[in-house]
């Protein structure tokens, strides 16, 4: 469904990207795992045309999107929660959902977009005129994760969306990741939290230092030594 070929990105004259190769199948649940500073954020914001790379290709549903814009690219089906969620804090949840719908929709079909958001997510709907800044961070997971829906994506990008919950809420935050993937929707979750992950990931990617390091199924990652021994001695 997406696929990146040799793909280099550079920040000034920093190579951050080197030669990124890989393939998201379409409907699984991809991960994308890697240490702090390895180039995760990166890749995510050069899928999505925030970051050109300098060389190399990326394919969406085999057509060509590297030279197209964030909104077009967003366009064709691919929603994001980005790093730190990103929620607008003075808006409500309402308002924070509007903010993932398309100029182009008419405001019938924006309600039955944000009706099917409060219906996966009741705790939305029961805040709704709740500001974001106030909302729990399990809370704030939830409006990024339906304001990404509000799209209704083919691919949904999910940048360290755990990052910081507790326990408990990491483990509601991948049952709706897989709740989601089930309905459809092709998920590529890059995570730091390589055992919870490799239990709902299909298959995945290893990135160390701006370099693919490793990839496979998810059982192929999980017994991969350099897996093991960075991320699952715990
Ligand atoms: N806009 C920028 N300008 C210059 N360097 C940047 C920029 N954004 C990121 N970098 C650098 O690129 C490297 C990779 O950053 P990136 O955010 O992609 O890492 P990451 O794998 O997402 O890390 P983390 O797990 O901490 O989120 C880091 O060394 C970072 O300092
Ligand atoms: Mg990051």
């Amino acid at each position: 469904m997406l696929e990146l070929r040799g793909v280099s990105t550079r920040y000034g004259p920093i190579t951050m990207l080197r030669s990124v190769s890989l393939s998201l199948a379409e409907g699984r649940i991809a991960c994308l795992l890697g240490p702090n500073g390895a180039g995760k954020t990166t890749l995510i914001r050069t899928i999505l045309g925030i970051v050109k790379p300098v060389e190399g290709e990326i394919l969406f549903e085999g057509r060509r999107i590297d030279r197209l814009r964030t909104h077009e690219i967003v366009a064709l089906g691919i929603g994001v929660v980005p790093e730190g969620r990103r929620v607008f804090p003075r808006m409500t949840v309402e308002e924070n959902l509007r903010m993932g719908a398309f100029v182009e929709w008419a405001p019938a079909d924006l309600a039955a977009r944000r009706d099917r958001v409060f219906s996966l997510f009741p705790r939305l709907a029961e805040r709704r005129r709740q500001k974001a800044a106030t909302m729990s961070g399990g809370e704030q997971a939830m409006l990024a994760v339906g304001r990404a829906l509000m799209g209704r994506p083919k691919l949904l990008l999910l940048d360290e969306p755990s990052l910081g919950l507790a326990p408990v809420l990491v483990e509601q935050l991948f049952t709706m990741a897989q709740a989601i993937n089930r309905s459809g929707t092709t998920v590529f979750l890059v995570e730091q939290n390589a055992r919870k992950t490799l239990e709902i990931a299909h298959h995945g990617f290893l990135l160390q230092k701006g370099e693919i390091a490793g990839s496979g199924s998810a059982a192929e990652l999980a017994a991969s030594p350099i897996v093991r021994h960075a991320y699952l001695r715990a």
